[in-house]
């Protein structure tokens, strides 16, 4: 059985807005001088984008609950079932808080003025401060890089049951 149509197309359009803000993210910093002209554009696109993924993934949870989901195929040995949940909520965790934390440090950095979102500014939820920003800085970059761990797991999982272990195959599943 396939995930219901409208989950497929909620995973594979965050997957690649996922991938995009975070290659974005780690070109466009570390944010100096000599790249302030330049990178000033990228953290517009990074933020305005970051939010609309953050929109994107409240809708997917709502259309989430609305359907019927696959099981995982019951020839899946329990360890392998358990890795897949545990990836799948750390993804829909981090799908959530990262965003959160990029708008507070946003919010809370001195010298910016609203959280550019496409056509207008969405207003600042905190008050600037400067250790807020460098707390809320350091989480968006490792959680950031908690994802990709996570999400290097999720692949690779997806790939060796896809190739090596076809009775288990979930891609078809989803795509
Ligand atoms: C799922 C959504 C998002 C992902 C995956 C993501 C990912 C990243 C990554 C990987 C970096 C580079 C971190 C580093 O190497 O220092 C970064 C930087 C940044 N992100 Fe995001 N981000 C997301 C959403 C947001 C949002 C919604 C905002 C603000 C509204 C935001 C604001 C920023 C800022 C300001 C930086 C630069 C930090 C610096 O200059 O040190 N991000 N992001
Ligand atoms: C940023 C990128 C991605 C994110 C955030 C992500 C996240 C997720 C999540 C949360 C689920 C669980 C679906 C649900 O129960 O609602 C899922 C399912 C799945 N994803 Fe991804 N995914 C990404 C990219 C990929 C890629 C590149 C592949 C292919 C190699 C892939 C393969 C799969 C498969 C096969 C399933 C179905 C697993 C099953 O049958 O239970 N994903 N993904």
């Amino acid at each position: 059985m396939k995930y219901p149509f409208s989950i497929r197309i909620f995973h594979w359009v965050s997957a690649a807005l996922i991938l995009g803000l975070l290659i974005l993210g780690i070109y466009m910093t570390p944010y100096d001088e000599s790249n302030m002209p330049f990178a000033d554009g990228l953290y517009f696109w990074h933020k305005s984008f970051g939010v609309l993924m953050f929109l994107i993934v409240i809708f997917r949870f709502y259309n989430r609950k609305k359907h019927t989901l696959p099981e995982l195929p019951s020839t899946l040995p329990k360890h392998e079932k358990f890795a897949a949940h545990v990836v799948h909520k750390g993804l829909y965790l981090l799908m959530i808080i990262i965003p959160l934390i990029g708008y507070i440090q946003s919010s809370s950095y001195e010298y910016s003025g609203g959280v550019p979102f496409f056509i207008m500014y969405l207003p600042e939820i905190i008050t600037k401060d400067a250790t807020v920003f460098a707390v809320s800085n350091f989480l968006h970059r490792w959680l950031s890089y908690l994802f990709i761990l996570l999400l290097t797991c999720h692949i690779l999982g997806a790939l060796k049951h896809r190739f090596f272990d076809k009775e288990n195959d979930v891609l078809n599943r989803i795509i």
